[in-house]
């Protein structure tokens, strides 16, 4: 199993980092350019479009992928996405609190061909600062 995460203001990072005390592996990041807020705001209007990102190979096919939610896209998890092998995928998705349907569906989309098994969770920002960590069976 590997763990990786994208974050722009560090919650991911956080998340991943609690799951790889949890299950014992460390985490790999996924690195991109260091953007302004609004580029990336921009550019995640656009459902499925990659942006460049760099990051270790897997080393097996079970994949856990920590990430925020931005607008329908995050550009470099998408890049990631459609660049690895994976076969069982859990996307952890941390938010604000607004749109998760549609995100789900659309992550849901651009993964499952990929996959045997796929298992998508969502985690409030607050509730997570607060020390609520949902429940999650990998
Ligand atoms: C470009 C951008 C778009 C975002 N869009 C949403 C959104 O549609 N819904 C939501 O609940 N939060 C949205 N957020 C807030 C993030 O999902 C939330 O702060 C997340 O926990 C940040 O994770 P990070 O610290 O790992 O970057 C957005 C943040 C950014 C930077």
């Amino acid at each position: 199993m590997d763990i990786y995460y994208f974050t722009y203001t560090g919650t991911s990072k956080k998340i991943a980092e609690w799951l790889s005390k949890k299950l014992n592996i460390r985490p790999k990041e996924i690195k991109t350019y260091k953007l302004p807020y609004l580029i990336w705001l921009f550019l995640s209007f656009f459902p499925y479009l990659p942006f460049k990102a760099t990051f270790d190979p897997p080393s097996n096919k079970t994949i856990i992928l920590c990430f925020p939610k931005w607008t329908f896209n995050c550009p470099p998890v998408t890049y990631f996405l459609k660049k690895v092998h994976y076969e069982k995928l859990f996307l952890v998705i941390s938010y604000k609190g607004w749109g998760e349907k549609l995100y789900y569906r659309l992550y849901y989309k651009l993964t499952y061909k990929k996959t045997k098994e796929i298992k998508i969770i969502f985690i409030k920002k607050k509730l997570w600062e607060a020390g609520i960590f949902p429940e999650i069976e990998f």
